[in-house]
C-alpha cells in the first residue's frame, strides 16, 4: 500500500455515517489511529446516540484498525481535540465533515433554524479547526479537509442558511492555507456529492446507487497524505469524478480619470462581463497585482 498512514492521528468529525464514516474506515485501513467523532445527531441535528460513534469504532476494529470514539458536538471541537491527544498523543489530520440540514424557503427562514446550521458547520468547523490548530503549529505539520458543497458555491433553493454556512467553511480554509504554509499546514476543501441520508430523499435510487461515499474518501485520502503538497485547493467530486475549482475574473473595463459612471457602465457591460482571456487569480496578491496594473500603479499588502 503507497499512501500508509502509519503513526499518523486522524480526527474525522461526523464519522458516524455517509462520508465521514467512510473517510474514518479507509484512513485507518490505511493504518492511521482515528478519532470517530459523532453526535448521533438526526439528519436535521436533533437528538444525540452516543452509540452510533461506538459503532463505527467496533467496525474499524473488527477489521484490524485502531480507533477511539468521540460523542462532543463540534460546537465544542476543543474536546474532541482533547480526546485525540489524550488517546493518541498527536494530530496529523483533521477532517471537518458533521453536517445537518434544515432546508426552508428564505421567505421562512428564522433565526433558530439559521443559528443552528451556522453552529453545526461554520463554528462547529472553526472551533474544532482551532484546537487542532494550536497542536499542528506546534508540531509543524498539519492537512485539514473542509467539507461544503454545491449549495455554497452555486446556490439552492431552500438553503440559504446551510448555503451561507458552507461557503464561510470555504473563506475560513482560504485563510488557512495562507497562514498554514509556512508550519507545513494545508488546508483543502472538498464539495462532495454522495448517497447519505441527507441526499436519500432527494435523489432518485439510481443516482444513490452511483454516488457511494466510497467515490469520495480517496480524494480525502490524497489531500491529507504527508506525501501532497496541495494547499487551498478546492474540489468537486462524486460518482468517480474530481475536478478542482477556481476563480476566473474577467478582463474588464477600466475607466480613467473618473469616467466611470453607471451609463459609462452600460455602454461597456459586454467587456465587464466577457470571460474571453479571463485571468484566474489565485491569491490576493495576484489580485491586487492585476489591479494596480490596470490602474497603472504598484501596490501589495503588508504581511502581518
Ligand atoms: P450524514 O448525515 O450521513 O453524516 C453526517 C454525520 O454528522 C452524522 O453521523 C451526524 O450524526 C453527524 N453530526 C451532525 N451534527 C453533529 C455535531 N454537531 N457534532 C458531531 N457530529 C454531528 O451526512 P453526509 O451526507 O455524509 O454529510 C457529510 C458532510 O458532507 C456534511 O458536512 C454535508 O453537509 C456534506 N455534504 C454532503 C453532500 C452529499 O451529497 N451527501 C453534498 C454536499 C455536502
Amino acid at each position: 500500500m503507497d499512501l500508509s498512514y502509519d503513526g499518523r492521528v486522524v480526527v474525522v468529525t461526523g464519522a458516524g455515517n455517509g462520508l465521514g464514516k467512510s473517510h474514518a474506515m479507509e484512513f485507518a485501513r490505511r493504518g492511521a489511529q482515528v478519532v470517530v467523532n459523532d453526535l448521533g445527531a438526526a439528519g436535521d441535528g436533533n437528538g444525540a446516540d452516543g452509540s452510533v460513534a461506538a459503532q463505527v469504532v467496533r467496525e474499524i476494529e473488527a477489521a484490524g484498525g485502531t480507533a477511539v470514539a468521540n460523542t462532543d458536538s463540534v460546537e465544542d471541537g476543543a474536546r474532541i481535540i482533547q480526546q485525540a491527544m489524550d488517546s493518541f498523543g498527536r494530530v496529523d489530520v483533521l477532517i471537518n465533515n458533521a453536517g445537518i440540514l434544515r432546508d426552508t424557503a428564505f421567505h421562512k427562514l428564522g433565526d433558530d433554524t439559521w443559528d443552528v446550521i451556522y453552529r453545526v458547520h461554520l463554528l462547529g468547523t472553526y472551533r474544532t479547526t482551532r484546537a487542532a490548530w494550536d497542536v499542528m503549529r506546534s508540531a509543524g505539520y498539519g492537512r485539514i479537509l473542509m467539507t461544503t458543497s454545491a449549495a455554497g458555491l452555486y446556490g439552492n433553493f431552500g438553503q440559504a442558511n446551510y448555503s451561507s454556512a458552507k461557503l464561510g467553511i470555504v473563506g475560513l480554509a482560504n485563510t488557512l492555507a495562507v497562514e498554514g504554509a509556512a508550519k507545513g499546514i494545508f488546508t483543502n476543501t472538498i464539495a462532495p456529492t454522495a448517497a447519505s441520508r441527507l441526499t436519500a430523499s432527494v435523489m432518485p435510487q439510481q443516482m444513490l446507487d452511483a454516488l457511494g461515499p466510497e467515490h469520495v474518501t480517496p480524494l480525502a485520502a490524497l489531500l491529507c497524505h504527508e506525501s501532497s503538497r496541495e494547499n487551498g485547493g478546492l474540489f468537486e467530486v462524486g460518482g468517480g469524478w474530481v475536478a478542482k475549482l477556481r476563480w476566473e475574473q474577467a478582463q474588464g473595463a477600466m475607466f480613467k480619470d473618473a469616467t466611470m459612471t453607471a451609463e459609462a457602465l452600460a455602454d461597456r457591460w459586454g467587456e465587464v462581463t466577457s470571460f474571453e482571456d479571463a485571468h484566474h487569480p489565485a491569491s490576493i496578491q495576484d489580485t491586487l497585482q492585476n489591479l494596480g496594473q490596470k490602474i497603472g500603479m504598484q501596490f501589495g499588502l503588508a504581511v502581518q
